[in-house]
């Protein structure tokens, strides 16, 4: 294993090389795998045509990189450690040779149940080892794995294994999640009725639901299991061979299924993961996230088993059976490096110190956040109580479509700074730009943030749709990918992502983040979280509209509406003073924890009746709540 970069200097070297030449830079990466043959060529790229390509002529497969390679020296050591949903339940250590032969024998379930390289397969799984074993099966036979979340309704699993026209289907009879079982099987069977491409449905055995099985259709995991044999070589694939879709949202409803290539992809989770969380051997590592989100596939999965980590895997839920779960976990199973979401953190924030206190965090050394700005507050809590102010916090910023993290400090090694992803990785050259793509140069500047070079993990493709996949990420600036986020570089050259440019209000003709107001009213002692949309208004052109949640009931709330108009005034001027706030004990949010901005806009603009789809949403009672509010 390549030794990780260790200090500020070592990284200003290395990020200057990455930048001088980077095909030398990535061509040293590479070698640190097993390749079955050299590459013929390290890069090729035009953004013009979205085309994209690394280490063509390499022939390899991930799993041998993430598995196999392992055996001989760590094959005892934990490869997965994971904590079911109940308390209860026994956790469960798999070593990498044991997830060596699962995986094995669950490639040969696939290639029994009739799957061939370049087949979609799709998982909706809850999370469990079996889950991890199928992703990987998926890479080892070739074959394109599509996980869909498993909080995703008939309808939306359905659309998606349409979009990718999947032969199998892997599932489980039902899910845990806190008190809840969700009947996967059920859903899935919701689904197949309108997925003619599905040959074949694998179930998994989890919470002994009652399910119907389709004869022919469906066959059991453990059944198919014990009829397959435990050696399954390697299917040998092109670098630039598909290794998965993962579907998100778009700014049009259909989403967008991205997909990703090998080689990059294995290159650069490995090396992300490593160098951003200063991964060294023997840690334990635990992401929060599911690997139904890029999150989990990238770091769960990959980047960590190719660093021959110990990743922890969660099934249950924050909250349950209380909101100091987390915590619990952390200090029984000794985790070194943390890795959540803010919304995560602020709504255990807001649970207050009596579920913190009676754990024992001492083992951790470093904090990660992902997914969404974080606000100061939240981040000085976790830094304070989770971390003991001795844990850095990498705040990474990445997306599905980078496939892995892109800015962000190092632990320890290059300087944090509370609410700033701060510097790009190794590789990464972003840029600022204005409205009609100028590159803004420089600090102390704003604008949108686009990448002016490619790097291994980028997205190759939209499945089935390479014209939307260049409108979307390369029409809107010549020779640049846009991400769609803005962002401020600081007198340092720090980055701060603001949030998405779609969010932007223009108000009087000032543009304004909506994160950046959320974030200031934030600062107030008694407010929680905020979401910010804007609504038509006749002299502004918007006006801004706050939902509000408090920790503490307000008594007087036109009071706290003032307080929270200074605290505008004060943090981003008069101009981001809200124009209308309401208390609200709840936000609508997606599965992902993102907030749906869509229907507050719809709610702030009066309309009450056709909000769209929200069948996306965690708790749609929510959407109920707020419109009483506003009648
Ligand atoms: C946002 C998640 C600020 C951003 C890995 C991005 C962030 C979108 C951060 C991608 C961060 C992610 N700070 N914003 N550290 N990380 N974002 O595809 O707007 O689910 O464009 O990928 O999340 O979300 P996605």
């Amino acid at each position: 294993m390549e030794k990780n970069i260790a200090t500020f200097e070592e990284y200003k070297k290395e990020y200057d090389k990455s930048v001088t030449n980077p095909e030398v830079f990535w061509e040293e990466k590479a070698r640190n795998f097993i390749w079955r043959r050299k590459w013929d060529n390290i890069l090729s790229w035009d953004f013009t045509k979205a085309e994209i390509k690394w280490f063509e002529g390499g022939k390899l497969n991930i799993t041998e990189n993430c598995l196999d390679r392992h055996l001989e020296k760590i094959g005892n050591q934990t490869a997965i450690k994971w904590i079911a949903n109940n308390p209860s339940e026994k956790s469960k250590s798999i070593s990498y040779k044991e997830l060596h032969l699962e995986v094995c024998k669950f490639s040969n379930v696939l290639k029994n149940n009739g799957a061939k390289k370049g087949d979609r397969i799709c998982i909706y799984m809850p999370m469990v080892p079996e889950l991890a074993i199928a992703v990987l099966a998926c890479a080892r036979i070739g074959a394109i794995h599509s996980v869909v979340f498993a909080g995703f309704s008939a309808k939306s699993l359905s659309d998606r294994i349409n979009d990718a026209s999947c032969t199998i289907l892997i599932t489980a009879d039902g899910s845990f999640r806190g008190e809840k079982v969700i009947p996967l099987k059920n859903i899935s069977d919701e689904a197949m009725d309108s997925t003619p491409s599905v040959k074949r449905c694998i179930v998994l055995e989890r919470t002994k639901s009652k399910i119907n099985m389709q004869k022919i259709r469906d066959v059991w995991w453990h059944n198919e299991m014990k009829k397959a044999d435990e050696d399954c070589s390697i299917e040998m694939m092109n670098s630039e061979d598909p290794l998965f879709i993962l579907y998100t949202s778009g700014s049009t409803g259909k989403p967008k299924g991205i997909q990703h290539s090998i080689a990059g992809y294995m290159i650069y989770t490995e090396f992300s993961f490593r160098n951003v969380f200063q991964y060294s051997e023997g840690d334990i590592y635990w992401c929060t996230a599911d690997i139904g989100w890029i999150t989990g596939h990238s770091y769960i999965l990959y980047g960590p088993l190719l660093s021959g980590a110990t990743t922890m895997m969660f099934e249950g839920v924050p909250s349950y059976p209380d909101s100091g779960r987390f915590w619990k976990i952390i200090e029984d199973n000794n985790v070194n490096i943390f890795y959540t979401a803010p919304t995560a953190i602020r709504a255990l924030e807001a649970k207050g110190m009596e579920f913190v206190k009676p754990y024992d965090l001492s083992s951790l050394k470093v904090l990660g956040t992902v997914g969404e700005p974080i606000n100061e507050d939240a981040w000085h809590w976790y830094n304070k109580e989770i971390g003991n102010r001795n844990a850095p916090i990498v705040d990474t910023w990445w997306q599905t479509e980078t496939g892995g993290i892109m800015i962000s400090n190092l632990a320890g090694v290059t300087p944090g700074k509370p609410t700033f992803a701060t510097l790009p990785l190794p590789g990464i050259q972003p840029c600022l730009v204005d409205e009609q793509g100028n590159e803004i140069k420089g600090n102390s500047v704003k604008g949108r943030l686009c990448i002016k070079y490619p790097w291994p993990a980028m997205a190759r493709s939209i499945y089935g749709n390479h014209e939307r996949f260049k409108n979307t990420y390369f029409n809107a600036f010549k020779n640049k990918y846009f991400t769609g986020d803005g962002c401020l570089r600081d007198e340092n050259g720090m980055y701060r992502i603001t949030g998405r440019v779609d969010d932007v209000l223009i108000v009087s003709g000032h543009n304004l983040g909506t994160a950046e107001i959320e974030s200031a009213i934030d600062q107030h002692k008694n407010v929680c979280e905020t979401a910010i949309v804007g609504y038509p208004h006749p002299i502004k052109g918007n006006g801004i509209y706050a939902y509000v949640i408090c920790h503490k009931k307000p008594k007087n709330k036109d009071a706290l509406r003032i307080e929270i108009n200074e605290l505008l005034t004060k943090e981003v001027g008069p101009i981001a003073k809200a124009d209308k706030i309401l208390f609200v004990s709840c936000l609508p949010k997606t599965r992902s924890g993102k907030i749906m901005r869509r229907i507050l806009r719809k709610i702030a603009e009066g309309e009450t009746e056709n909000l769209g789809d929200t069948s996306t949403l965690l708790d749609p009672a929510i959407v109920e709540e707020i419109k009483k509010l506003v009648q």
